[in-house]
């Protein structure tokens, strides 16, 4: 989400005569963009604040402010960290960026909400020779997880008009990209007068020249039948690919979460996606140590990972964000627990990961080529439909489409040998 919005605001401040740099002493205008979500993405924001704000010592023209989730919950307090920042603004005012370049606005700190808001119309930065790109589809998050900042920091859940996607989409097409990923706190409660996200997904599988299409997140309390039916009907198109958060195995935890779904709604979303799709690969997010997680909760939630068979597990230790319902608990698993419960969790994961990276050995995958790999640059890098990273011979590379016989698999990569070029999206 922050990297889509970095993007449009790239494109917002060329339009407006600034260039860009790669070089923070080059530059005039610094901005960090920051996420809310644990306390220890914040700290690493505050951090490199800290460090790009002694830039100015020796420049003191030199501008460095902060925008996102943090700058909206910290707001004004962010002075207190970093006195010598320049500006502050929140999720929803990214606008007033350009009065405070100009030296036209009226104050340093833009924190207001404004439900109304659907992003900056510019589109995003899409750098020559990029085939994949981002496209926000709603913002904000009404879903109030006990645990999560979200529906603080960026408001109100609203879904950006569908024609503005379907544009968006169309340029970046034309400026050669072939793979969309859609994004959304809940891309499964999209919904814009009648259009929800199943017709939205038709709708963008309709659009020429796109090859493939992502979407994240999706909520198992509002993952419908009709999005398998959408996918179903464009399996070329769309690979049967979920990031499914379950969160917790355990339906206690899972209630004090505010998840709405138990343990067992959420088997029968697996149990159909696999019957449908039995190729399908599902990956999640955890969180360990949540307060009041005991041993047997654990274990619950180990049970369930191990039944499933994610593809991939992202594992979180439980952060206390202020403001949240979660944070008047009492944060009871002792630090050292949520450690071990969290190392517990990221093997077992990195053993599915590898048990599915495994199982494709021998398949046939039509891949989209992309570049050349930096750590292997003998390799191109490419994608599989299940996300799953390919690396291919550089030599073998000539078109864009690729049918490849993967013949070697680590955890998280597959090697594969090419078989069938295409010159036409597949
Ligand atoms: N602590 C730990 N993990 C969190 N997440 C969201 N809020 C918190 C928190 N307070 C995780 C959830 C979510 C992912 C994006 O981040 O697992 O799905
Ligand atoms: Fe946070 Fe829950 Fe919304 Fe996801 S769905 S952004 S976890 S409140």
């Amino acid at each position: 989400m922050n990297r889509y919005d970095s993007a449009v605001l790239r494109s917002f401040l060329e339009e407006k005569g600034h260039r860009w740099t790669d070089d923070v002493v080059d530059a005039d205008l610094i901005i960090v963009n920051t996420c809310a979500v644990r306390q220890h993405a914040e700290n690493r924001a505050i951090g490199r604040l800290e460090e790009l704000v002694s830039l100015k010592r020796k420049q003191p023209d030199k501008k460095v402010g902060i925008i996102g989730c943090v700058a909206q919950e910290l707001g004004e307090k962010i002075f207190k960290k970093i006195p010598t920042l320049d500006f502050v603004v929140g999720t929803d005012k990214i606008s007033a960026i350009a009065d405070i370049i100009d030296g036209t606005a009226e104050r340093k700190v833009y924190t207001d909400i404004d439900e109304k808001f659907y992003g900056l119309a510019s589109p995003p930065h899409i750098e020559d020779g990029d085939f994949s790109a981002f496209v926000t589809i709603m913002r904000g998050c009404d879903n109030f997880c006990s645990y999560c900042i979200v529906p603080y920091v960026r408001g109100r859940e609203r879904s950006k008009p569908p024609q503005k996607i379907i544009d968006e989409i169309k340029l970046a097409a034309e400026r050669g990209v072939v793979e969309i990923t859609l994004l959304g706190q809940n891309v499964n409660s999209y919904r814009y007068g009648d259009i929800d996200f199943s017709k939205l997904l038709e709708m963008v599988a309709q659009i020429e020249n796109i090859a493939r299409i992502r979407f994240i997140t999706n909520h198992p309390k509002d993952f419908s039948k009709k999005i398998l039916d959408v996918v179903e009907k464009y399996r070329d198109k769309i690979p049967a690919s979920f990031h499914l958060p379950l969160q917790s195995g355990s339906d206690k935890i899972l209630a004090a979460m505010n998840r709405k779904y138990t343990i067992s709604q959420y088997l029968s979303i697996v149990e159909d996606i696999y019957r449908r799709f039995p190729d399908a690969i599902i990956t999640t997010d955890i969180i360990v140590g949540f307060p009041g997680e005991d041993e047997n909760d654990f274990l619950q939630t180990i049970t369930a990972l191990n039944e499933i068979g994610f593809g991939g597990i992202f594992a979180f230790r439980y952060s206390v964000r202020n403001g949240t319902k979660a944070a008047k608990l009492k944060d009871n698993v002792p630090e050292t627990e949520k450690i071990a419960r969290l190392n517990e969790i990221i093997k077992l994961g990195i053993r599915l990961a590898q048990k599915y990276s495994k199982k494709q050995i021998g398949t046939i995958q039509k891949v989209l080529l992309g570049n050349i790999s930096k750590k292997n640059p003998e390799f191109i890098t490419s994608t599989a439909p299940s996300g799953r990273v390919v690396l291919i011979p550089r030599r073998e590379f000539f078109k864009k489409f690729v049918d490849v016989k993967i013949e070697k698999a680590s955890t998280w990569v597959l090697w594969g040998k090419p078989i069938i070029f295409h010159n036409k999206p597949f």
